[in-house]
């Protein structure tokens, strides 16, 4: 399972709460914390790839145009990729880059879902909303899209409900 999604999203966070592991993966408030790819061995079942994050401002260019190939790289690797999950901030739309890298999970015909990470940022009864929102400006249908909290430790469940139905 490979996270995708820009710097600071949650990514490394979200391998925390989902394996209640509190420094599993370092997370930061730094963006650009993750640099490196790693692999989280779950009950030698699967990995959670914790890869670094997109659209960080303070990347050269260099480091822009490695982490896109990489990227790209990685969705050809295809046979290790049982399922992407995209993260992106529950309290905006998508990101032009965040846009670019739907586009090449679409493309990759990989089986995703779409995690809109930080709920506890918005009130809950918004929660249903803000998730449509985000839902609309993809323009998926067909897609799973569920809200997540780190912070709170939220929504879990569902979650891996859906990862453990992909990997059955
Ligand atoms: P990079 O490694 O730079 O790509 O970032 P990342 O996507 O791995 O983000 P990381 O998990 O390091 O989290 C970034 C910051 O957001 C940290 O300060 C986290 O504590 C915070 N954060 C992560 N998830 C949540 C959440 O659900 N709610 C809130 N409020 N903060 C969160
Ligand atoms: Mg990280």
């Amino acid at each position: 399972m490979y996270l995708f999604g820009k710097s600071n999203v949650g990514k490394s966070s979200f391998v925390n709460t989902m394996t209640c592991r509190k420094n599993f993966a370092r997370s930061s408030n730094t963006p650009g914390k993750t640099r490196q790819i790693n692999f989280y061995n779950i009950d030698d079942k699967f990995y959670f790839v914790d890869l670094p994050g997109y659209g960080f401002s303070k990347m050269s260019k260099e480091e822009k145009i490695i982490s896109g190939n990489y990227i790209e790289e990685y969705l050809q690797k295809r046979e290790n990729i049982s399922l992407i999950i995209f993260l992106l901030d529950i309290r905006h739309n998508p990101t032009s880059d965040d846009m670019l890298m739907y586009d090449y999970i679409l493309r990759s015909n990989l089986p995703f879902i779409v995690i809109t990470n930080k709920a506890d940022k918005i009130a809950i009864t918004k929660v249903d909303d803000e998730v449509k929102r985000i839902k609309n400006s993809l323009g998926i249908s067909y897609s799973t899209i569920l809200p997540f909290s780190s912070e709170r430790k939220i929504y879990t469940d569902k979650i891996w409900k859906e990862i453990d139905t992909i990997i059955e």
